[in-house]
């Protein structure tokens, strides 16, 4: 099953908007100078939306938004629909990432939910899932994703509005990442409970993402595991020349 590779930049809560077009911009036109076998995304904090969306016009990078709300509209003071996040011109949307799990006490239940909202306005999710430290430790990492899986991800989702990312909470941002063997056994397992709660043919075409202080002298090792189909990079995608680099080191 050949599985398009996915690279994606996930900006978390960075970036002004100087900083943020120029970065936009740098990586628009270093993937239009380069032939890449692979799709890029980026996803910028929500008050970049736009500017950045300008940025890209031209390049076939997507724009994504890192989180939504499960409602179309109302009284939700603070938060961005997934009508809104259309009208913006987003075709992604990553949900449940550890850092929202956490700072906002998002669970797979209201995961689950954001996902069905998002995928009714057509678009596309990126669901997070992966252990802490302390689940790794005591031997829990397949039993915790299988269980995010199960609950995150919506009973009718497709390889076409889902794609997963498997980021161990412990590897976020530390420079620390699991063995290549690790990823493949997590990733494998994902692909295993996916089967179960979609079926085969969808689990087979459904691309899941490593993420977790991928960089450009990793990113060929992780990315050319039979299971992983890309990346999700933190702190890598801020500077454009190391982003464009894991792709050139993994999907050339
Ligand atoms: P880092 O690449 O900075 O470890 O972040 C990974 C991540 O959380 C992407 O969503």
């Amino acid at each position: 099953m050949v599985r398009k590779k996915l690279i994606a930049g996930n900006w978390k809560m960075n970036c002004l908007s100087a900083e943020g077009s120029a970065l936009a911009k740098d990586v628009a036109t270093a993937v239009k100078n380069n032939k890449f076998d692979c799709d890029f995304l980026v996803c910028p904090p929500f008050t970049l939306l736009t500017t950045v969306k300008k940025c890209l016009r031209g390049s076939k990078i997507s724009l994504g938004a890192q989180d939504v709300h499960f409602a179309d509209k109302g009284a939700h003071t603070g938060d961005i629909s997934s009508l809104m996040l259309k009208d913006l011109g987003c075709s992604h949307v990553i949900i449940g990432h550890s850092e929202r799990r956490v700072d906002h006490f998002e669970t797979d239940e209201l995961v689950n939910k954001k996902a069905v909202a998002a995928h009714n306005t057509g678009i596309v999710t990126v669901i997070c899932i992966g252990e802490t430290g302390e689940q790794r430790d005591n031997g829990e990492t397949i039993k915790v994703c299988e269980s995010q899986i199960m609950g995150s991800v919506p009973d009718d989702a497709t390889a076409k509005n889902t794609v997963i990312a498997y980021e161990p909470i412990w590897a976020i941002g530390t420079g620390k990442t699991p063995t290549a063997a690790d990823v493949e056994e997590v990733h494998a397992a994902i692909r295993k409970t996916l089967a179960k709660k979609l079926g085969k043919a969808t689990a087979n075409k459904m691309r899941i993402l490593y993420g977790g202080s991928v960089k450009p002298n990793n990113a060929a090792e992780l990315l050319s595991l039979p299971d992983v189909d890309g990346a999700l990079i933190g702190g890598a995608s801020l500077k454009a020349e190391d982003f464009i680099n894991i792709a050139k080191n993994a999907c050339k």
